[in-house]
């Protein structure tokens, strides 16, 4: 069945705002989707005493909603602060081209999260920020999982409830998510996005990421469970370990 796109989304797909790479940027990022296997590259320009983002980039190795949110948040962003920028929700995005399918909201989540990934490269290079900054708490895991979007609703999963249940002890976190009825064909693909997102935190040493189908079946050839005694060899067993 053809996907509804509105007239927006059409707009910045055929004619898209800021495409292409700076010279000389302050800052580049290039973020993944786990949920469908493609990339979005953000430069960046930001006037170091103003904090204002001055020039943007984009080059999307996605999909058509992909094109047009990075469009969009290169124009909502261009002359805001950093912080401002910050604070974009990939709904809001959404919202100003009229709306996106359902089963498209990750593709926005894509492109705001490689345009927050560039800011975050710039703060870094200005010692505004470390990797480490960051708290490992039940709150924080709470929102990093804010960004894994059910494939088949659009929504995130924290939204949905999906998040049953989150341990952490030391530098090792358990995270423990119910299908709730999504098909099960997703397990595999939220999993995967659950994973990357912790891998994302240096801090955490160990994690197992558990599926559960309707809060009573485990899921996958392996239970569902994914255990890694650290982060590279996740990484390098393509996030089967
Ligand atoms: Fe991959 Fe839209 S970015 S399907």
């Amino acid at each position: 069945m053809a996907l509804k796109y509105t007239p927006e989304v059409i707009e910045h797909f055929t004619h898209p705002q800021n495409v292409g790479e700076l010279e000389h940027p302050d800052a580049t990022a290039t973020e993944g989707s786990p949920a469908c296997g493609d990339m979005v590259t953000f430069t960046i320009k930001v006037n170091p005493d103003t904090h204002i983002l001055e020039d943007i980039k984009f080059r999307s190795y996605g999909c058509a909603s992909n094109i047009a949110t990075a469009s969009m948040a290169t124009v909502l962003s261009k002359g805001k602060t950093i912080e401002e920028v910050k604070a974009f929700h990939p709904k809001v995005v959404a919202e100003r081209l009229g709306g996106l399918p359902a089963i498209k909201m990750h593709c926005s989540v894509l492109a705001v999260n490689g345009l927050k990934a560039a800011i975050k490269q710039w703060e870094i290079a200005h010692g505004l920020a470390t990797e480490e900054e960051i708290q490992l708490n039940e709150q924080t895991i709470r929102r990093l999982l804010k960004g894994v979007i059910n494939p088949e609703t659009g929504r995130s999963i924290v939204s949905m409830g999906m998040v049953n249940y989150i341990k952490i002890e030391g530098g090792k976190v358990y995270v423990e998510v119910s299908l709730q009825g999504t098909d099960p064909m997703y397990a595999a693909n939220i999993r995967e996005e659950v994973t990357e997102k912790l891998e994302s935190m240096k801090c955490i040493q160990e994690m197992i990421v558990r599926i559960l189908e309707r809060d009573k079946f485990e899921m996958g050839a392996d239970n569902g469970e994914k255990t890694a005694s650290d982060k590279s060899k996740a990484m390098t067993e393509g996030g089967e370990a």
